[in-house]
């Protein structure tokens, strides 16, 4: 795949969404002026914006491969917390009829915490840098719509697959989203998400597989792949 289009917005996102894109000079510049500093000035003018859109294009590879398995073209996919979109552009690049849906968030906290957040305040992302990342990158706008989860006008259809990295129950409850997931599910629609407490989740799916496991992130934890709500 060729180099990712990338600005330095889109560039400091991508470093707050997945932190493992921080050098260490960064992670020590964070420890040392604090959480405010980092997200706001150090995170966008202390980078080197071709080295992490690299390394971002080399993650989200990653991601992609994990779960090819699961694409086919055509698909009606929701993203729930995809973030700039690196992982959308690459199955809407590789599948012409697929269309995908993304929730998110439209801001970014004043001092990013990457802990569980019981509020769900915690948010690193800004809707307009999203739409801008997938345009330059040669996708359609008609191939996707963004949706804020704090509008609370979330769109309504049976989606195939469902797609939650490093967000969904990572970060802040499954509880949150679990009418609405009910709503947009049908037997068929498979659920892919990364939790900290897997185990959780046979109480509420029919069918649970681990497609992941994450040792070295922010919480240990595994990725899962459910279908069939109880
Ligand atoms: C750790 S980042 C992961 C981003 C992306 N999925 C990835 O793998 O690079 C978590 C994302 O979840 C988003 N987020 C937080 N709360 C959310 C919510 N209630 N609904 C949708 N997204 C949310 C954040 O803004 C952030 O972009």
């Amino acid at each position: 795949m060729e180099d990712l289009k990338f600005t330095r917005d889109m560039a400091q996102l991508a470093v707050l969404q997945r932190i493992e894109l921080a050098d260490k000079f960064l992670m020590k510049v964070r420890k040392l002026f604090g959480r405010y500093l980092f997200s706001k000035l150090f995170s966008k003018y202390l980078i080197n914006k071709r080295k992490i859109s690299q390394n971002y294009l080399k993650v989200i590879n990653n991601e992609y491969q994990n779960i090819e398995k699961f694409l086919n073209d055509g698909q009606k996919i929701l993203s729930i917390g995809g973030g700039i979109g690196g992982l959308e552009l690459l199955i809407l690049k590789k599948f012409p009829n697929t269309k995908i849906d993304l929730i998110e968030k439209n801001y970014i906290s004043e001092k990013v915490k990457y802990g569980w957040d019981y509020k769900n305040n915690e948010a690193y992302n800004n809707l307009t840098i999203t739409k801008k990342f997938l345009n330059l990158n040669g996708i359609d706008t008609n191939k996707y719509s963004i949706y804020d989860i704090d509008k609370k006008n979330l769109p309504i259809k049976s989606y195939d697959l469902i797609i939650s990295l490093y967000s969904l129950d990572y970060h802040y409850d499954f509880n949150i989203y679990v009418k609405y997931l009910r709503s947009v599910s049908n037997k068929n629609t498979k659920i892919i998400f990364d939790t900290i407490r897997p185990d959780f989740f046979f109480n509420i799916f029919e069918e649970i597989s681990v497609i992941k496991e994450n040792e070295s992130t922010v919480h240990k934890s595994k990725r899962i792949k459910c279908t069939v709500f109880k």
